[in-house]
Formats: C-alpha cells, structure tokens, sequence
C-alpha cells in the first residue's frame, strides 16, 4: 500500500515559488492500477516523481508498505527505491547499449551476480515478448518495442510498485493496446500495483481501478473509474470524460425535430433492462432514437441515448418521468416550439 500524506512540493526557482503539488493525500491499494488524470502542468509528474523521491517533497510524507520513505538516508533509499520500477514517455534507454545491457544495467546497480543476471534479463525479455532483441540497439526497435525494454528494466529487480509516466504518450494507438495489456498482465501476474498518469482517458477506461484528477497541484476527485464515468462532479472530470463519451447531436438534427428529445442514460443492470421498451408500451407516444452508444468500463455497461418523444404532451411528459425514475439521468434537451 501507498499512502501519500498531506504531500507538498514547491519549486523555488530565481524569481518565483511554483507549488507543484498542494497538500495531496492519498491511498493507493497494494495490487490496483491507480490512475492519475489532469491537464499539462497539474501536478501529476511531480506527484509521481515524489513517490519515489526522485523529487523530494516539501514537506507531507510517503509510505510505501509501511515505511516511510522520507524517513530514509540515502542508503536506505537507494534500497528502497529498487522496489519501485519506473517507465517514462520518452523510455529512457541508453543508445549505446543493447536492449540486454539496458536491462541488465539495472541489476547490475542491484549487486546481482553474471549468471543471476544473464538468467534475470532473459526471464524478462521472454515475459515482454522481446527474446529476439536481446543484442539490439535502441534505434533498432519500435516505439511500442522501446517501452518493453523499459518495462522489462524497471520490473528487473522485482517491484512492488511500478511507476509510469505518459507511458503510452509517444505510441500509436495500436501500440498503445497492446502496452496497456502488458502492464495489465503484469498487474495480474505478479501482483505489482501500478500508479499511472495519463491524460489519455481512453487509457484509464482501459485498466484503471480507480482515478485522482489533478487541477493546480490538487487532487479535485478521486473514484473508481466507474464511479468517475457514470457521475463526474467536476467540470475538469466532465470535459475528460467526454473525450470518451463524445455525445452531442449534431445541430442540425436538433432543429429539424419535431418531438421532445431527451438524452437517457443508463448504467450497470439498468443498461440491460427493457426500460425503454416499457415505456412505449405503457404510454401513447413514439419513441425515435436518434444517437446511442454502449461502453465497457470495467466490463459494467455505461448506455447513453438520445431520444425524439412525440405524441400528447401529457403522454410524453409521464414517458418522461416515468423513464427518469428507471433510468440513470434524463435530460431534455430539445423540444419543438
Ligand atoms: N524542476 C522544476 N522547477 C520548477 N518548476 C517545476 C519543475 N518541475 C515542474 N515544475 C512546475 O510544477 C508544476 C507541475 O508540473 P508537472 O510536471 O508535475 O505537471 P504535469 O501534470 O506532469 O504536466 P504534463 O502533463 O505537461 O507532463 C508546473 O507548473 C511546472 O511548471
Ligand atoms: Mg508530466
């Protein structure tokens, strides 16, 4: 478990202090994938960087299964810090060594004998899919190919704790997939909790457990991603989300309806029940649908629809509430004059 406590990090540069993060608190579970979410210069490298003091806090402390991290002298950190791997965007590697002696690098630090790292390095390539590179060159292998390397150098020294930042930032999405489901079978495998910054929200409706949207160095919300999908409080989360959930009409779709549109939205059992259907047996109107989408988020249902109800208007005011009672949200959004 990672317990961060009322962290702090200001940078004091010539001319001015900038508060990297702002009294942040917060638990990472032992074995979850932890998001973190939020707009360039939120907070969220510093944030991760403070994890594993590679940035010192100001002041707040971080506990990693029980220890204190801050606590530590350099020697013990140093020690410390082998149980926390770390991927980058830009991966890091060394361009004059091969991708064998990028990770080999690592163990080495670690004190590991040559037959325990020869044996070491070749269980990691084998585990992200990269036997065939071990004497490659960085400028030898694909982005998507460069990031396993970094993933097999930071899980090197078996961690408990995997740090990535904007780890999929530089892929395409393709790559990007098949990245997130290596990370996800590690999680799985070896039990590793993983804490994430992202601002891909694609990338968290993907593996994350939960997430901590971050605003001017503060965590604004923090929630389970499904939590965070199916009801946002903030706008910062709302405007993330719709990224994923992209849902307006057109404009002129809008205007040339007749009827009532409503926007419904459905979640969990909800999504599978026949609320809609119901309800145009129950009342005198005409349903039209107009737009409508699905998604998974942890293998939960998130429907969303847009609707034209047409017919009495008392009618279509019961389908109304009727479907408001049933359902997740209603929302008129358009009525004809
Ligand atoms: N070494 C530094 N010296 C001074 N200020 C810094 C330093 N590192 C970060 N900052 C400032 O701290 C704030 C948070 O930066 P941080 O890099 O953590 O943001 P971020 O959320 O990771 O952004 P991005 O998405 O662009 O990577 C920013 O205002 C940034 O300018
Ligand atoms: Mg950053």
């Amino acid at each position: 478990m990672i317990a961060i406590k009322d962290l702090v990090k200001v940078y004091t540069t010539k001319h001015k202090q900038v508060v990297g993060v702002d009294h942040v608190s917060l638990t990472i579970n032992k074995g979850e994938i932890f998001g973190i979410v939020g707009y360039s210069g939120a907070g969220k490298s510093t944030l991760l960087r403070c994890i594993n003091l590679l940035e010192r806090p100001t002041s707040g402390n971080v506990i990693i299964d029980g220890v204190d991290l801050t606590s530590l002298n350099e020697k013990e950190l140093r020690q410390a810090r082998l149980k926390i791997g770390m991927i980058f965007q830009h991966f890091h590697l060394v361009s004059s060594k091969t991708v064998f002696e990028n990770i080999a690098f690592a163990l080495k630090a670690a004190k590991k004998s040559k037959s325990e790292i020869e044996k070491r390095v070749t269980e990691l390539l084998e585990m992200v899919g990269l036997l065939d590179k071990r004497d490659a060159y960085p400028s030898q292998l694909s982005g998507g190919q460069k990031q396993r390397v970094g993933i097999a150098r930071a899980l090197a020294n078996e961690p408990s704790v995997l740090l990535c930042d904007e780890a999929t930032s530089a892929l395409d999405p393709s790559t990007t997939k098949s990245i997130l489901s290596l990370l996800k079978k590690i999680n799985r495998e070896l039990g590793i909790t993983i804490v994430l910054i992202t601002h891909e929200m694609e990338v968290v409706k993907d593996i994350c457990d939960r997430i901590a949207v971050m605003q001017d160095g503060k965590v604004i919300e923090l929630g389970t991603v499904y939590e965070i999908f199916t009801n946002p409080k903030e706008e910062l989360t709302k405007s993330f989300i719709e990224s994923v959930i992209q849902f307006d009409l057109p404009e002129h779709l809008l205007q040339k309806q007749t009827g009532t549109i409503v926007k419904i939205q459905f979640k969990g059992e909800i999504a599978e029940q026949a609320v809609v259907s119901d309800m145009l047996q129950t009342f005198k109107v005409r349903g039209n649908i107009l737009h409508g989408k699905i998604e998974y988020i942890q293998d939960l249902p998130l429907g969303i629809f847009i609707m034209e109800l047409t017919g009495d208007p008392q009618e279509v005011q019961k389908a109304i509430e009727y479907i408001s009672h049933r359902t997740s949200g209603l929302e008129v959004i358009g009525s004809a004059a």
